[in-house]
């Protein structure tokens, strides 16, 4: 436990490690893996592992940006976007899709991916994840520090409006989160997580 022998700082005065340990610390995290388009219907997909889900009914699904970055900007133009599933066979695409690129280049074709249309909203979505979620914007919400002043960070909210799933990731209706063997952003500049079937372990909440 941290108890006595704790290493302690405050970050606003530095961590007094080699390391920031913050994204070590907190992970490993989902991949919101997010396509979008601008207005003219520009395609752009990229990760944000500032990614979670926040509530059941509706499903509203967020990530942040840190700046204001093209798919925010397109976001906030259209109002739409696409959370795509990213998993350990499309992890070197994902990756690619994350190159600082000029607006009008498109990641897609980049990394080699396939755009296909969405059933609700207009923004494409990826052919070869398993599962997307077509979603709509409900906030974007700048972050602030505890003493109000603003910081450079976007939180974009949505509402999954449509979601499409591989039936191979569908055991008896139940889906299998393994089974798609989805990745997670790890601590460091490189690391990652992969969840494969012996990663899970059952336990049931207390009523
Ligand atoms: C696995 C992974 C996770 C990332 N997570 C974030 C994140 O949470 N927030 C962020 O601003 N950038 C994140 N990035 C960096 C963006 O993907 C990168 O800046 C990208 O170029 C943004 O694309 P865009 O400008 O087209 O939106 C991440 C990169 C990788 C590889």
């Amino acid at each position: 436990m941290a108890g006595s022998d704790a290493h302690f700082y405050r970050p606003a005065e530095g961590t007094g490690l080699p390391h920031d340990p913050f994204n070590a610390i907190v992970g490993p995290r989902p991949i919101g893996w997010i396509s979008s388009a601008d207005r003219h219907g520009a395609r752009n997909l990229a990760p944000y592992s500032f990614f979670n889900g926040f509530n059941y009914h509706p499903p509203i699904i967020g990530f942040s940006s840190i700046g204001w970055k093209d798919t925010v900007a397109n976001i906030d133009a259209t109002g739409e976007f696409v959370w795509n599933l990213a998993t350990r066979s499309l992890a070197t695409q994902m990756n690619e899709t994350a190159a600082s690129l000029p607006a009008e280049r498109d990641e897609f074709d980049d990394a080699g991916l396939t755009p296909v249309p969405s059933t609700v909203v207009s923004t494409p979505r990826v052919l070869e994840s398993p599962v997307n979620f077509e979603c709509k914007l409900t906030q974007i919400a700048q972050l602030q520090r505890a003493d109000g002043t603003a910081v450079a960070t976007w939180l974009v909210l949505g509402e999954v409006v449509a979601v499409h799933i591989d039936r191979a990731l569908l055991t008896d209706g139940v889906y299998d989160t393994a089974r798609s063997h989805p990745i997670l952003r790890a601590g460091g500049p490189a690391s990652y997580a992969e969840i494969s079937p012996g990663a899970m372990f059952e336990m049931i909440r207390p009523s």
